[in-house]
C-alpha cells in the first residue's frame, strides 16, 4: 500500500498500513519529520527545580540537554560535546554552574558557552592558533515551555508555538493555571508498542466502554471527537456526574497536540498529561504527571486513589497498544483495517498528519518505498 492513496477522501477510510508501525526505516524516517518538524513534549519543567538543574532526554533517536540556567530560564542543547561529540550528560544531577565533558575536561556555562578546553592547543596552552571558543558552544535547540511542558523543535521550522498549539489553547481556556501544581507521577516506563498506538488509542472514545469497562462509567452516547488541525482528540459530557466513585465517571476531554502531547481534563479541577518517548518502532516509554488546579487541595488518600485509578485505565490501554502491535505481524494489518468515519475521525486526521510530514522527506529521496 502506498501512503498516498491513504489521503483521498473516502467514507470507510483505510488505517495506516503495518510497516508504518514495525518498519525501523519508517520510524527513522520520522525522526527525521514528524518528531522533528514539529514541536515534541520532552519533558516537565517541574523536573528542573534550581539552576544547574540538567536532564537527558532522547528524541526522535537524538540526546538533547534540558538546562536550568542561572536566570532560572530552562534551555535546550544538543547533548554532545563540541570536541569529540561525546554525549555530554547522562543523568539528570544538578552540574553547580559548569557542565563538564568527562573525557577531555571540556567545560561550558548553563548557556553553553565554552569556557575552558584544557591543553588543547598542547603542553600549558589551551587554545591552538586560529581556535575562538565563540565558535564551539553547546549547540542551542529551540524550546517553548508552556505551564509546566518543554517542547523542542529540533529542525527549527515550525510555526511559533502560540500559533502552532492555538487550537490546543483553545480548548483549554476554562482551566485556571495560576492555581496549578503536579501532586504525583505514574512511571509506566516501556511499553511494547509504536507510539502513535499510544496517541491514537488515548484519543478515540470508542473503546472506552469495552477496554475501560470496570474502571471507568462513560457512555459512548455521550462522547464527542474534537478535530482542530493539531489538536485532536475526544471529549465526554456527563449530565450525571460521580466524582466520590471508585471508576471515572465525569465529564473529561481527552487531547493531544500533534505529534505526541497528550492531555486530560477530569474531574474538577484535574489534569494529567503524558510524555510519550518514541524509543524504536515497537518501542515507547511513557509516564504520567497528575496535577490539581482551580485551587482544589487533594488529600494523601484522594492523590492515593486517583494513581490507582490511573494506574488501572493506563494499564489497560497498554495491553491493547501491545497487541494492536503484535496483529501488525499479520499480512492482514498490510491493509491497513478500517476507521470509523465517526467516532476514529480523529484518528484518521493523526494519520493524514503524519502521511503528510512523512511524504514531502520521502520525495526528496532517490527510493520512493512509502509514496
Ligand atoms: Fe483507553
Amino acid at each position: 500500500m502506498k501512503l498516498s492513496s491513504l489521503l483521498k477522501n473516502k467514507t470507510l477510510a483505510s488505517g495506516l498500513p503495518s510497516f508504518a508501525y514495525t518498519d525501523e526505516e519508517f520510524w527513522q524516517m520520522e525522526c527525521a519529520t514528524v518528531l522533528t518538524d514539529n514541536w515534541t513534549f520532552v519533558g516537565f519543567a517541574h523536573e528542573l527545580n534550581k539552576p544547574g538543574d540538567v536532564l537527558p532526554v532522547l528524541i526522535a533517536g537524538k540526546p538533547v540537554l534540558l538546562v536550568k540556567n542561572i536566570k532560572e530560564d530552562i534551555v535546550a542543547f544538543h547533548n554532545v560535546c563540541r570536541h569529540r561529540c561525546l554525549k555530554l550528560v547522562d543523568q539528570p544531577k544538578n552540574v553547580g554552574k559548569i557542565i563538564r565533558c568527562p573525557y577531555h575536561s571540556w567545560a561550558y556555562d548553563l548557556d553553553g558557552k565554552l569556557c575552558a578546553s584544557p591543553l588543547f592547543g598542547g603542553t600549558d596552552k589551551h587554545q591552538p592558533p586560529d581556535f575562538n571558543p565563540a565558535d564551539y558552544g553547546l549547540e542551542s535547540v529551540r524550546i517553548k515551555v508552556w505551564h509546566d511542558w518543554i517542547f523542542i523543535n529540533l529542525n527549527d521550522i515550525a510555526p511559533p508555538f502560540e500559533e502552532y498549539a492555538a487550537p490546543l489553547m483553545k480548548q483549554l481556556n476554562d482551566i485556571k493555571f495560576d492555581k496549578f501544581y503536579p501532586v504525583a507521577t505514574l512511571e509506566f516506563e516501556q511499553i511494547s508498542t509504536n507510539w502513535k498506538f499510544l496517541i491514537e488509542n488515548y484519543i478515540e472514545p470508542y473503546h472506552v466502554q469495552f477496554v475501560h469497562d470496570k474502571t471507568t462509567n462513560q457512555p459512548l452516547k455521550n462522547h464527542y471527537t474534537i478535530v482542530d488541525g493539531r489538536c485532536l482528540g475526544s471529549g465526554v459530557d456527563l449530565s450525571d456526574e460521580n466524582t466520590s466513585s471508585d471508576k471515572l465517571s465525569v465529564s473529561s476531554k481527552y487531547l493531544s497536540l500533534f505529534p505526541n502531547f497528550i492531555l486530560g481534563t477530569y474531574f474538577p479541577g484535574q489534569l494529567g498529561v503524558h510524555l510519550n518517548q518514541s524509543l524504536g518502532p515497537d518501542c515507547t516509554s511513557q509516564k504520567r504527571v497528575i496535577y490539581t488546579s482551580e485551587g482544589y487541595e487533594l488529600t494523601k488518600v484522594d492523590i492515593d486513589n486517583q494513581k490507582k485509578l490511573w494506574w488501572e485505565v493506563h494499564k489497560e490501554d497498554h495491553e491493547i497498544c501491545e497487541r494492536l502491535q503484535l496483529g501488525r505481524a499479520s499480512p492482514v494489518s498490510d491493509k491497513g483495517g478500517v476507521l470509523s468515519p465517526h467516532w476514529e475521525k480523529n484518528v484518521r486526521e493523526f494519520q493524514k498528519l503524519v502521511i503528510e510530514s512523512v511524504m514531502e522527506y520521502s520525495k526528496t529521496q532517490k527510493e520512493k518505498i512509502y509514496v
